[in-house]
């Protein structure tokens, strides 16, 4: 099973040149599972066939010629009918004209009539034909009924200018709509606290002590949550990684920083998947200026950092179900982690034997060991996003 999978996407394509990047857009959502009926306007034909976007959906894409054909008088009732999104991108501003004003004169604004799914409507164009008053009623129209306008951005356009009027990329595109169709999943409604990454504790305004965590399960599990239909508020530490669309994001430094974060969030939390790798210790006092090596050898002395997850079990609210902490472990994972599970307090730790070259830090790959009072659920090795599937599929269990 994919994220996607049995969603009905209408991709709908209009004639601008970003037509050529709806293809990639097509094979995206396909390869998330979306079943992806293209349907194009005439002008897209111009710029793109049929053809391209059959080869990536493994679908029929449609042109107004089938409107005329055998299926004609009901295909676009069934189109519109059975789609769960109707996504126009590219979007041009006749296209736009046409929706906001209800007009159904080719295949895809017929479909788009038809049905109730919601619109996602991503805007390319010229960027005076942005700015201009009519286009822009038509987006405030269109976005007043409920559709969600993405974009466009600004940058360079064909006309050779910049300005406003690119459409919104692929790969942003796919998130939202990744994020639209999956509010309905077994976690709808439920406040899901994750927290990623490792902390950095200042020795100086330039120097820190930190660890190797790349961040990645941690955001992996977020997505996860919200590809479940949870709300997720993500307390990362420093990484590299860009937060899943539809993340409530909330960056912290230092372990007393997120300390106070997650104890903040976790009021109205019904979940916490404590994935960070706080440091244990800090500095005890950070030197207000860069600390010059004419100085000589600098000591630094360490004081043990709060245990997050232990400030949270004394404060936890009834409403938080559970409580997942994460082991790293380089000896006696499955004795290590038993231990954890009773000392902190917590319902499933989920550890990894971060000696083996596939599981843990910096790797895309994670092999994992769930311990809950339930019992002990061995994981083969696969990837982070996989892992952080399972758990929240376990996660789930606690809310029945
Ligand atoms: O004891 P250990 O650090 O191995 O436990 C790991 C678990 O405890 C992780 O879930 C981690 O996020 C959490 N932790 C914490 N506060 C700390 C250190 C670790 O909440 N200061």
């Amino acid at each position: 099973m994919s994220v996607l999978t049995e969603k009905r996407i209408v991709l709908g394509v209009t004639g601008s040149i970003a037509s050529y990047k709806a293809a990639d857009l097509a094979s995206k959502l396909t390869q998330l599972g979306a079943e992806v009926d293209v349907v194009l306007t005439a002008a897209a034909a111009q710029f793109i066939t049929p053809l391209t976007f059959q080869s990536v959906t493994g679908r029929r894409a449609y042109v107004d010629a089938d409107l005329w054909g055998n299926e004609g008088h009901v295909l676009h009732v069934r189109l519109g009918k059975e789609a769960n999104l109707i996504l126009v991108a590219p979007a041009t501003a006749n296209t736009l004209a046409k929706l906001a004003q209800g007009r159904a004169d080719n295949l895809l604004t017929l479909a788009a009539l038809t049905g109730t799914a919601p619109w996602v409507l991503a805007p390319a164009m010229d960027g005076d034909m942005y700015a201009s008053p009519a286009t822009q009623a038509n987006l405030a129209q269109l976005a007043e009924r409920g559709a969600h306008i993405l974009g466009p951005q600004s940058g360079h356009l064909a006309s050779g200018m910049t300005g406003v009027g690119r459409m919104v990329e692929p790969a942003e595109i796919t998130a939202q709509v990744r994020y639209l169709l999956t509010r309905g999943g077994a976690l709808a409604g439920r406040r899901v606290l994750v927290t990623a990454g490792g902390t950095q504790e200042a020795i100086d305004p330039v120097r820190a002590i930190t660890n190797r965590s790349s961040g990645k399960q941690g955001y992996a599990l977020a997505q996860a949550a919200l590809d479940a239909g949870a709300e997720v508020t993500l307390v990362s530490g420093p990484t590299a990684l860009a937060a899943p669309t539809g993340t409530n994001l909330r960056l912290v430094r230092s372990a007393e920083e997120m300390l106070a974060e997650v104890l903040e969030q976790a009021k109205d939390a019904d979940a916490l998947l404590m994935a960070a790798a706080v440091a244990d210790f800090r500095p005890k006092a950070s030197a207000a200026q860069k600390i010059k090596r004419a100085g000589g050898t600098p000591q630094i002395e360490l004081v043990a950092n709060p245990d997050i997850l232990a400030a949270v079990t004394k404060t936890r609210s009834r409403k938080l179900k559970a409580i997942i902490g994460f082991a790293a472990e380089s000896q006696d994972l499955l004795q290590n982690a038993q231990k954890k599970l009773k000392a902190k307090q917590v319902d499933m730790i989920v550890a990894n034997d971060i000696s083996a070259s596939d599981a843990g830090f910096e790797v895309d790959t994670n092999q994992v060991v769930l311990v809950s009072k339930q019992g002990v659920q061995e994981l083969p090795s696969m990837g982070k996003d996989e892992v952080a599937r399972v758990v929240v599929e376990r996660l789930g269990k606690f809310f029945y």
